[in-house]
């Protein structure tokens, strides 16, 4: 049997690098798009290394849809593991015009030729960001979605509605062969494989918890400021879901094989990936020192604005219909998370 060819956008980044292991180590044949805006192409020969296994890499961007046309004519695509965005928050901010282009205008012209080409299978990258600021601090996929703060969350949110809408017309349209999407919406990823050669790179000074906390942990940072010492938490600083990107690309392919389970009949639904239980920041700082045997220079100063005191992941839908759940806990995070950092200090440079 031929195995199925899986279009990865984004493949060369943080957790498209991932996902690219675990679909080589199942089986799966891999073609990435990535126009390397946020990645480098070292981060896939890696994962040559770690599986000895080959994959194709088109240097393209998504909004172009000659180059789509191309790969989907070259290559007999099952389905789509769409990571391809941009996703700093702050960034968005200031640059909305380039993240709506990016990551709403990218994605339907990654539709459209999916459409043409008859491969309408999707797993798409979306974000506990869509839930916004709800009365809860544990977010079920039942939540209403509209109320994304920022361009880059609400680009998430509005890439969902797209994908919905697909869906809607082909019920109206009583397509034959529908389009069957999962929505999966990521709490806080961390960590790295195990090997230690891939992991997270940022550009610049890092503007998350994890890569901070890890650059002040190997000394190229000097201290990190904590946003908040007063929220109604557990310690008065922020509480996250982290997850480990091994466990989060575990849920991708859950959903991959969710698609083709025909007692789910999924057409285009949501679900959330996270642990289920949150740390707080200086939770998170206590086990950098512990596994690192460094201590974290830290200080705690004014909230960052748009920042909410505590959520968490309702992760039971993902569990009953994926039978997917995380299986790392902290201190597997964290201990991967320093050894990528700490061979690789410069990342992929
Ligand atoms: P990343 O920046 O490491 O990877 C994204 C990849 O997409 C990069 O390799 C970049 O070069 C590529 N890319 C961007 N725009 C492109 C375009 N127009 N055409 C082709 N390639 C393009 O980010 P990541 O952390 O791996 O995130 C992957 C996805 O998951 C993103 O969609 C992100 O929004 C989403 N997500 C990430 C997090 C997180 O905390 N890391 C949380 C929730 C959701
Ligand atoms: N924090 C600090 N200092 C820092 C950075 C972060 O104290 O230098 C705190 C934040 O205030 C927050 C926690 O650490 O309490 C986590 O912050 P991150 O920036 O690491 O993560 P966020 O929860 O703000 O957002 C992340 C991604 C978003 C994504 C969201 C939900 O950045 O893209 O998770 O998936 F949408």
């Amino acid at each position: 049997m031929t195995a199925q060819k899986i279009l990865v956008t984004g493949g060369a980044g943080y957790i498209g690098s991932h996902a690219c292991v675990a679909l080589l180590e199942a089986g799966y044949d891999v073609v990435v798009v990535d126009n390397l805006s946020n990645s480098r192409a070292e981060s896939l020969a890696r994962v040559k290394t770690i599986t000895g296994k080959t994959l194709t890499l088109v240097l393209a961007d998504i909004r172009d849809k000659q180059a789509l046309t191309e790969i989907f004519s070259e290559h007999k695509i099952y389905a789509v593991m769409h990571f391809a965005g941009l996703k700093a928050v702050g960034e968005s901010c200031v640059q909305p015009i380039r993240y709506y282009q990016n990551n709403v205008y990218g994605t339907l012209v990654l539709t459209e030729v999916m459409q043409e080409f008859a491969v309408k299978k999707m797993i798409f990258s979306s974000s506990a960001t869509v839930y916004g600021e709800p009365d809860t601090v544990k977010y079920s996929e039942d939540l209403p979605v509209f109320g994304a703060t920022n361009p880059y969350g609400k680009s998430k949110a509005m890439i969902e509605d797209i994908l919905r809408d697909l869906s809607t017309a082909d019920v109206l349209t009583k397509a034959s062969h529908p389009w069957e999407i999962i929505l999966l919406r990521y709490f806080n990823p961390m960590g790295a494989h195990q090997s230690g050669l891939i992991g997270e790179d940022p550009n610049g000074i890092p503007n998350n918890l994890v890569p901070y906390v890890s650059q002040v942990a190997v000394g190229k940072l000097a201290q990190l400021s904590v946003f908040g010492g007063d929220y109604p938490t557990i310690d008065g600083t922020g509480v996250r879901d982290y997850i480990h990107v091994v466990d989060l690309v575990k849920g991708h392919l859950a959903a991959l094989k969710a698609l083709d389970d025909s007692s789910l009949n999924i057409r285009c639904k949501a679900y959330n990936l996270g642990a289920g239980k949150g740390y707080s920041v200086l939770q998170i700082i206590a086990a950098f020192e512990r596994v690192t045997g460094k201590t974290i220079n830290y200080k705690i100063v004014e909230r960052r604005s748009g920042d909410v005191a505590e959520n968490y992941a309702d992760p039971g839908l993902a569990l009953r219909e994926l039978n997917w759940k995380t299986e790392k806990n902290l201190d597997d995070m964290v201990e991967d998370t320093w050894r990528w950092q700490s061979q690789n200090p410069n990342g992929y440079h």
